[in-house]
């Protein structure tokens, strides 16, 4: 039997194929998927064919992560609980996608992956097989292997010959990819403790940024960022260059309690630090050109975007329609938008767009045509006859 292993060439994965291979005999095929993460795939290629794999395939996601699953995020405008990015919830849906399409060509009818049962990511990547191929049967080791600990992974590695990185004596449970890394574990779990500087990995401390401000100027079309002062650039460059300014600047460290989908809470530390620079922008643009209603409608529509994204409901009708409304907000969410980025913050310094709706005529306490002012004052009347209404009542009965 064959079966395609979400592998990332660390400590679990890496014991998950030689358990697999002891216990069951399969035949593995690992799948690495390059989501942009910093690593050596043709390292981690060579490790999982000498510790059992049958056959190793990196794949890069990098592109569609970015332009059909971060875009889409963005322009929603969707983030978790108010804090969490979604780094690592957008990247499963399209990772297990691949697994499918791994597991299609190659006839395996199992799916394996090292995530937790405890966590969401076992969530994410297994609603999305389903979604995607109701065939294929999933293993899960860490649900029903007999090991507890890092320690038992350790010694188990330790007695069949899995070669350890040093840093997989590592305390942090990590994940990183082109959008972010995640921080869970360690001193994290006590909420009191406050996260060592130590912590980073794609950004420096806010406290250990320069003292000068830095700009950087981005262009939006129809929603989308297109190019950085000016020069156009593809999804994968600007979202490089804008991470090397962010961590530079020390922008997008989040360190929050979230609750996870499977009930329990946890806390979490994670940088984004291009992604926090896009999401300030995009939002300062689209302040300048959409309405009232619907910027206001839109803040609802990412509350459940944003949920549906963590609960590895991507490959849902409603997350697709919900896509499809943000979709039709943003074709005039074109323009420029200028950041002021200096020791960990990033915001809007000036923004333009042809489609702006903001007039300063309109705005402007000067005489026009347009506003006039004592148009307030029947306005004012019909809006607030309910509270004069009430407020009548509410005499009358005091009264008699
Ligand atoms: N808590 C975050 C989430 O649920 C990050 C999970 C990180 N996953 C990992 N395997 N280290 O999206
Ligand atoms: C895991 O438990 O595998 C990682 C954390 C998560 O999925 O929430």
């Amino acid at each position: 039997e064959k079966v395609v292993l979400a592998y990332s060439g660390g400590l679990d994965t890496s014991i998950i194929m030689t358990w697999l291979k002891e216990n069951y005999d399969y035949d593995v095929i690992a799948v690495c998927c390059n989501a942009g993460q910093k690593e050596d795939f043709a390292a981690i290629e060579k490790k999982a064919l000498a510790t059992g794999a049958s056959k190793a395939i990196t794949i890069d996601l990098r592109e569609e992560f970015i332009t059909d699953f971060i875009w889409p995020t963005l322009k929603a405008g969707a983030i978790y609980e108010n804090e969490y990015m979604l780094g690592t919830s957008m990247a499963r849906p399209l990772m297990a996608k691949k697994l499918v399409e791994v597991a299609q060509q190659e006839g395996a009818f199992y799916i394996a992956h090292g995530c937790t049962g405890k966590g969401n990511d076992q969530v994410r990547f297994e609603t999305t097989i389903k979604a995607l191929d109701p065939a294929i049967k999933i293993i899960a080791p860490w649900r029903f292997w007999d090991f507890e600990s890092r320690e038992d992974l350790l010694e188990y590695a330790a007695s069949h010959n899995i070669p350890i990185n040093q840093s997989e004596a590592k305390i942090y449970s990590r994940d990183e990819n082109i959008w972010h890394i995640s921080h869970e574990g360690g001193e994290l779990e006590n909420p009191w403790n406050e996260h060592y500087d130590t912590i980073h990995v794609l950004s420096v401390p806010p406290e250990k940024a320069p003292d000068e401000v830095t700009y950087v100027d981005i262009d939006f079309e129809a929603g989308v960022p297109v190019g950085i002062d000016g020069q156009k650039m593809g999804p994968i460059e600007l979202l490089t260059k804008l991470n090397e300014l962010g961590s530079k600047n020390g922008v997008g460290t989040a360190d929050l309690i979230e609750n996870r989908l499977v009930g329990m809470k946890s806390r979490g530390v994670y940088e984004t630090p291009g992604g926090t620079i896009l999401f300030a922008a995009h939002s300062a643009l689209e302040k300048l050109i959409l309405d009232r209603d619907t910027t206001q409608y839109k803040y609802i529509v990412a509350q459940k975007f944003a949920q549906l994204c963590y609960d590895g409901l991507w490959y849902t009708p409603l997350r697709e329609a919900i896509s499809a409304f943000v979709d039709e907000t943003q074709k005039l969410v074109t323009g420029t938008v200028k950041m002021k980025l200096y020791k960990g913050s990033a915001v809007a310094a000036g923004r333009k767009s042809p489609n702006s709706l903001y007039s300063e005529e309109f705005a402007t306490f000067s005489k026009d045509e347009v506003y006039n002012q004592s148009d307030a004052e029947g306005f004012i009347n019909l809006f607030s006859l309910p509270l004069k209404i009430r407020a009548i009542q509410k005499q009358n009965k005091e009264g008699g």
